[in-house]
């Protein structure tokens, strides 16, 4: 990847400023009954939150609100929970402690702010907002009016991942040299207000923002629109972290295959996750290059040099959405931090919204700025 351009996005103020963000202090939520849960937004993500809510432990669901009488009905119907069109009033009403907002993303900033107003702690459905200003008006926000605020990077709750971790921090692979992040759905219709990049795009940035202590430190891509009506349905991304891992986001919407994969490549083989079935494999570097023991030097020639051991690693397999909301209930019920905040989700965001300008721009490749560093 040759840097072609070096640029610090127009808003690079907001870039340094997630981490100087001051913790909110909220006291741990006093009381022996359940958490009241809400969810403003009953679409095809929400009522997946709604499920959830009724199926998690000292927490119980109170209503949702949707403006699109179908929806609020087919949960009434299949929950028997009150479904209000104004989420506003819902809040009043109900007085929930902790809510999910699963509007479409290009709603996330007004109505998280009359969550926030309401003095409610949320779980905002990610991308936390749909430009990164926007989200830094959401974490401040929530900081002045001291709620807590979790973004829904799933993804982060795949136990396939949080395995994956594990084996990364403890130095299984050896150093690691480079990840490529493999996510194709057929086109979703419904989903008109944002493209690929952060509505599929963000879920991979995040994890490798999550899986790796070196920071993403530049981006390029190349990006294309075809199915989309007004945002890009394509992306093939390069990354390069700041200790010289590289990377590549293949992730489009063009596919009629759904696929969503990682590989993590170091010095003692390379780790597969496939998210959607939980499985978690090991291709071991054989220690004996084929053809320089004995064996058959021509079969080198089909299935590589460094085979080794493959191994399926056992996973104890958990819905993430369910470990997600569990988590944040535990946050707003003891008062800490949850686990994907408002500075995790504002980082997915400015790395999406550098790869949409990369894009834009012919392939440049794009420099964020990380902790420590300055602005240029
Ligand atoms: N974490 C994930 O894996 C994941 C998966 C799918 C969607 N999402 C996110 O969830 C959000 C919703 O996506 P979706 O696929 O469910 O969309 P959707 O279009 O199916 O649902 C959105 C719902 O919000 C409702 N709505 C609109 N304005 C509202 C308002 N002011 N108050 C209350 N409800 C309102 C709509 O009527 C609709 O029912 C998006 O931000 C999306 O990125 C996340």
């Amino acid at each position: 990847m040759t840097e072609s351009s070096v640029r610090v996005k127009k808003n690079g103020t907001a870039v340094p400023e997630m981490y100087r963000l001051a913790k909110p202090t909220v006291p741990e939520r006093r009381g022996t009954g359940p958490l009241k849960a809400a969810v403003i937004g009953a679409g095809s993500m929400g009522r997946n939150h709604v499920r959830v809510y009724t199926e998690l432990e000292g927490v119980e669901l109170v209503a949702v609100a949707d403006p699109f009488e179908p929806n609020r009905q087919t949960v009434e119907r299949r929950f028997g929970v009150p479904a209000y069109a104004d989420h506003r009033q819902m809040l009043e009403v109900e007085r929930p402690d902790l809510v999910t907002v699963a509007v479409p993303s290009v709603l996330h900033k007004p109505v998280a702010l009359d969550v926030i107003a309401a003095g409610v702690n949320l779980l905002i459905e990610k991308p936390l907002a749909i430009t990164s200003s926007d989200g830094q008006e959401i974490i401040d926000a929530a900081i002045r009016a001291g709620v807590r605020l979790a973004v829904g990077h799933v993804e982060r709750f795949n136990p396939a991942v949080t395995e994956l971790k594990r084996r990364v921090e403890a130095g299984d692979l050896g150093p690691v040299f480079m990840v490529y992040s493999r996510r194709h759905s057929p086109f979703p219709a419904r989903i008109t207000d944002v493209g690929v990049v952060l509505d599929l795009a963000t879920h991979e940035v995040d994890v490798l923002s999550y899986l790796f202590d070196s920071p993403i430190a530049s981006v390029s891509a190349e990006t294309n629109r075809r199915v989309h009506p007004a945002h890009e349905g394509m992306l093939l991304g390069l990354l390069r972290f700041e200790n010289g891992m590289l990377g590549v986001l293949d992730i489009n919407w063009v596919s009629p295959v759904k696929a969503r994969e990682l590989t993590v490549t170091g010095a003692h083989g390379m780790y597969h996750v496939n998210y959607l079935t939980q499985e978690l494999s090991f291709f071991e570097n054989g220690r004996y290059p084929l053809g320089t023991n004995g064996q058959w030097e021509a079969l080198s020639n089909f299935v590589g040099v460094g085979e080794g051991s493959v191994t399926r690693v056992a996973i104890h397999r958990k819905e993430p959405l369910k470990a997600e909301l569990e988590s944040f209930a535990a946050a707003v019920r003891e008062g800490h931090e949850p686990m994907v905040g408002g500075p995790e989700g504002l980082r997915a965001l400015q790395l999406a919204e550098a790869l949409i300008e990369a894009g834009r721009s012919g392939g440049g490749a794009i420099r964020l700025i990380n902790p420590g560093e300055k602005p240029a």
